[in-house]
């Protein structure tokens, strides 16, 4: 098993996520003689899980079934254990795209966090590219090696543990990108800048407030960085589900046709049925703007 790379079988030491429905999920270390508990009884991990396909539907103690899925950026990201605010799927398919990620890139983030992003990069820079994530808390950073290691990424991956505004990104003129998620990404810019090749490359700045944005865009221009421009990421998803909807009552075609003391024919009480698209009430709110900034040839 491998973040970047898809397995058959479940194996001892894998991560897989235990999938009981959309809204629930979760990753479990296989471990053989190891049990995990569920809502539907206790998975019995030698026997439910090691040497099962990806995929398999596994019957719990209690009845219950639950699908053992094989692991995957997204996936991480909606079961992944919160250590910080997180990134998530809107933001980092905009992220990924727009930075041009793609396998062999060197990448440079800061802060490391929960990893959520770092996953996905990973994917898109595999099997020869590298990820530079730089996590002041000494912890995150701890915690952030360890995940990558069992999730065997690690050989991609160097998690350094310092302040990435005064000490930078360890690295310069290597990364065809760079990330920033830190309360004050304008005091990176500079090492940002210094870790992008001579050939140029990619930067992106994700930040809740639009003062944090216009501090970081005035830095970026100050730092010679151009086609700088922000943008925020908003999703709509619709609801499909069936509606029955009643016909409009226009009256009756032709009254002459109605018999003595009968009512003339009326479409009052008919109604359609049908599959429909409907758009939500609510959406969710504001993550955060992107802002993205190109540093050219040198
Ligand atoms: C919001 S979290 C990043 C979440 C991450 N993008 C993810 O998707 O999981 C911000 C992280 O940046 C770290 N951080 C803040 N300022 C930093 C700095 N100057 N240098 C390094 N890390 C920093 C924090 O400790 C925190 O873990």
């Amino acid at each position: 098993m491998s973040f970047v790379e898809y397995s058959e079988c479940i194996q001892e030491g894998d991560v897989v996520i235990i999938f009981l429905g959309h809204e629930s999920m979760f990753p479990v270390k296989v471990q053989a003689g190891a049990q995990t508990q569920t809502r539907y009884g206790a998975i019995r991990h030698s026997v439910d899980l090691i040497g099962r396909r990806y995929g398999s539907k596994v019957t719990c103690s209690k009845g219950g079934w639950v699908y053992v899925l094989h692991p995957t950026p997204e996936l991480w990201t909606v079961s992944l254990p919160h250590r910080t605010q997180i990134l998530y799927a809107t933001d980092i398919a905009m992220i990924t795209m727009m930075l041009e990620l793609k396998p062999g890139s060197v990448v440079c983030e800061s802060g490391t966090g929960s990893g959520s992003l770092s996953h996905s990069m990973l994917r898109c820079i595999a099997p020869t590219g590298h990820l530079y994530t730089v996590e002041f808390h000494q912890q995150r950073a701890d915690k952030a090696a360890e995940e990558f290691r069992e999730h065997k990424v690690g050989h991609l991956v160097t998690v350094l543990n310092q302040d990435v505004c005064k000490d930078g990104f360890g690295v310069s003129a290597v990364a065809d990108a760079v990330f920033l998620d830190i309360p004050s990404p304008w005091e990176a810019v500079v090492h940002a800048r210094t870790a992008i090749k001579k050939q140029g490359g990619r930067v992106c700045s994700f930040s809740p407030c639009i003062e944090q944005v216009q501090r970081t865009c005035a830095a970026l221009a100050e730092h010679g960085f151009q086609e700088i421009c922000t943008l925020e990421v908003l999703l709509r998803l619709y609801d499909v589900r069936s509606v029955t909807l009643p016909l409009a009552d226009l009256g009756p075609d032709d009254p002459a046709q109605a018999g003595p003391g009968e009512a003339p024919p009326s479409a009052a009480s008919a109604a359609v049925t049908c599959r429909t698209a409907i758009a939500p009430r609510e959406m969710a709110g504001h993550t955060g703007y992107l802002t993205f900034a190109t540093k050219s040839l040198a």
